[in-house]
This record gives structure tokens, C-alpha cells and sequence, in this order.
């Protein structure tokens, strides 16, 4: 057998692993199902108010910012970023993803920690991987597990947190984080990307509900959920910008996004300040509502439209969301390892499009599988 066949059983063995494990991911083609899975939270992605008609723009960035790809139009976004969370400067990257791992890949150095919550995202986790520095984790939402590792803690301690949880749908205790951060002098970094649009009265964010952006070394601010569009802010002073620019790799060495989309971010920062996020607390209260009917299930305690149905099995999970596919919902099983053992969910997002007609047909159906 030839190297290349002998590498492509071993590919096989892998997958079939996962399949036996019930955690093969495969892609799925959007339907017509009903959206009780995306992060688009405001229906930003579907605004005709988000379309961009410029003739003038290029269709491309044609290289790195650094390079030949920055444009007045990034530069505007930024400046409109900064401006709307209170911050002096802000630096475009080209996801969420690109963002951490840049920021958290470069901003210590070796003999420095980083105490991140042991949720943190992905993200994040891949740019500490990166780094030099000490990594360690505190107890979800813990605050004497965070207190106890930030006095434990060598050379210059960064604290890494979500404002809103990804998976769990539940907020830091900002407020008593920033003031232990202060107590250790260590430094605050918040990735708001589920509280953009969605808190604040302005819908800019938790830190900025807490006006704690004094406090923080940076925050970031994805556009891929409640803006509806792509691409993520690092937010903090004129010289983590300016580090940045020099440091982050994800940012110096790979091409920008398109001109229009930073225009399309500037339409969405205008349109924030007005979203319906009436409707779509009325509609988180309603769900949680309805959801106290169903006491065989535990619901994941959250006030985000983030909410959790906990399966605690990955094949029941994938079967619950098979069901729910079946009769018309768009909803994904979240399955170990990317939340805890045990853990495996439903994740189901509210949008402000959602309807309560169909969060009581959602609720029927769960009500259906269970039995
Ligand atoms: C908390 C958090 N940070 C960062 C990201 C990455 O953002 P993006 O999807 O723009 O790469 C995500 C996306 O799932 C996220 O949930």
C-alpha cells in the first residue's frame, strides 16, 4: 500500500470513530425550516436595509491592510466602532475567530497568565495556544475560583471572559470581574460577540451597559450575530490598535475583507440604536415561560435569546434535533466535546422574527419526542 492510500484508511478509521461516537459533523443546506438556530438575533442578515449598491467600491480587498487592502471605508468602520462603544480606537478583523487569535496570540508574553473562564470560546483558546504565556481556567461564572487563580498567578495576569456564553446563553458577573481584576491588577478582556445588539440601551454591549470601558484592555465585537453580517472589532486605546497592526498575525498576513462590507458595518452600527429588542425580550420571556411547563427537561438557566435544552447524551441530543428538523424547526444538537459531558443540548436561539405561535409548536413538539 502507498503512502497515500495508507493515510487515506487512516482518514477513514478517524471518521468512522466519530460516526461510532455519534459526533461526526457533516454540512447542512439551509431549508425552509423555522430559524431557532442562528446567531442572527435581530434579522439584521435579512435587512434590504444592510445592502450596499456602491459602484465605485472594489469587489476585493486585493491584499492584507498592510499591504495594498486597507481603504477609507475600514478605517470609517472603525472609527464608527469605536466611537459607538465609547472607545478611543478599534481594529477590523476578518471573523471573530481571526480576532482572538491574533489578539490573545500576541498580547503576552512568556512568564505572563492568562486566567480564562473554562467556557471561553474556541477562539480564544486557539490564540492563548499560540502564545507563550500560562494558561489557566477559573469555574464557569466563579468568582472565588477566579479569585483564587489570579492570587496563584505569575507575571502579568490577562483575564479572558464572554460577557454573554456562547453555548449557555449566561452573562459574566461583569461588574464583580472588573473589580477582582482591579484588586490584582491583572487585565480584563471581553469577547462581546452574543451582546452586540442585543444589550445595552443602544445595543452596544454589556460593558458598555456596566460603562466599564475604562476598566477593560479590549473588548471584542463580532459582526457575524446580531449585525447580521461578518467579520469582528477589537476594541480598546490608539496604542492596542496600534500593537495590534504590528503584532497580530491573523491581521498582517492575510487579505481584508471586501470594501463593502465595512460599509454594510457602518449601515448596521446605524441601524442598532433602534432594533427591535423589545420584541425580542418579550419573546425570551415567553420561551422561558412556556419552558417552566415542561419540568422534565432542564432548561439552562438565561436571560439571552441563547437557551438550552440539556439532553445530557450526544445520540439523544442529535435525535431531538432529527425530530425537530422533521417537523419544520432549524435547531442543532451541541454535543461533548464542545460543551461538558453530560451537558450535550439543544441550543436554541430566539430572534426577533421568531413568533410565540412558534415557540408553542416548538414546545409541543418537545413534548412530542419526550414521550
Ligand atoms: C464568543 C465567541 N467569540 C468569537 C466567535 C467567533 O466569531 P466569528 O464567527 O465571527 O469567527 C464566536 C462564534 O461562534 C463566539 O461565539
Amino acid at each position: 500500500m502507498d503512502a497515500l492510500q495508507d493515510f487515506n484508511l487512516h482518514l477513514q478509521h478517524e471518521l468512522d470513530e466519530l460516526e461510532a461516537n455519534g459526533l461526526l459533523r457533516s454540512l447542512v443546506l439551509p431549508d425552509s425550516l423555522i430559524d431557532f438556530s442562528s446567531n442572527d438575533y435581530l434579522g439584521f442578515s435579512r435587512s434590504a436595509s444592510l445592502t450596499v449598491i456602491e459602484k465605485e467600491l472594489r469587489h476585493g480587498a486585493t491584499g492584507s491592510r498592510s499591504i495594498s487592502g486597507n481603504c477609507k471605508e475600514a478605517e470609517e468602520a472603525e472609527q464608527k466602532v469605536a466611537a459607538f462603544h465609547g472607545y478611543e480606537a478599534a481594529l477590523i478583523f476578518n471573523s471573530g475567530y481571526a480576532a482572538n487569535v491574533g489578539l490573545f496570540s500576541c498580547i503576552a508574553s512568556r512568564g505572563d497568565t492568562f486566567i480564562s473562564d473554562e467556557y471561553i470560546h474556541a477562539s480564544t483558546i486557539d490564540g492563548m495556544r499560540l502564545s507563550h504565556a500560562h494558561r489557566v481556567k477559573f469555574k464557569h461564572n466563579n468568582l472565588q475560583d477566579l479569585e483564587l487563580k489570579l492570587n496563584e498567578a505569575v507575571g502579568t495576569k490577562f483575564v479572558s471572559i464572554e460577557s454573554i456564553y456562547s453555548m449557555d446563553g449566561d452573562e459574566a458577573p461583569l461588574v464583580a470581574i472588573s473589580s477582582l481584576c482591579k484588586k490584582y491588577n491583572a487585565l480584563l478582556i471581553v469577547d462581546e460577540a452574543h451582546a452586540l445588539g442585543v444589550f445595552g440601551d443602544k445595543g452596544d454591549g454589556l460593558v458598555c451597559k456596566y460603562n466599564l470601558q475604562d476598566e477593560v484592555l479590549a473588548c471584542i465585537y463580532t459582526f457575524g450575530k446580531a449585525a447580521g453580517l461578518h467579520g469582528a472589532a477589537v476594541a480598546g486605546n490608539a496604542s492596542m490598535r496600534k500593537f495590534l497592526i504590528n503584532k497580530a498575525r491573523s491581521f498582517i498576513y492575510s487579505t481584508a475583507m471586501p470594501p463593502p462590507m465595512y460599509e454594510q458595518i457602518k449601515l448596521a452600527y446605524d441601524l442598532l440604536p433602534t432594533a427591535s429588542r423589545g420584541k425580542l425580550f418579550e419573546l425570551i420571556t415567553y420561551f422561558k415561560n412556556q419552558a417552566r411547563s415542561l419540568s422534565a427537561i432542564e432548561f439552562l438557566k438565561s436571560d439571552s435569546p441563547i437557551q438550552g435544552v440539556v439532553i445530557g447524551d450526544n445520540l439523544k441530543a442529535k435525535a431531538m434535533a432529527q425530530h425537530l428538523n422533521t417537523n419544520g424547526f432549524f435547531i442543532r444538537a451541541i454535543l461533548s466535546p464542545t460543551v461538558p459531558v453530560g451537558k450535550e443540548r439543544l441550543r436554541i436561539c430566539l430572534h426577533e422574527f421568531n413568533s410565540k405561535q412558534e415557540i408553542d409548536e416548538l414546545m409541543s413538539q418537545i413534548k412530542i419526542f419526550l414521550k
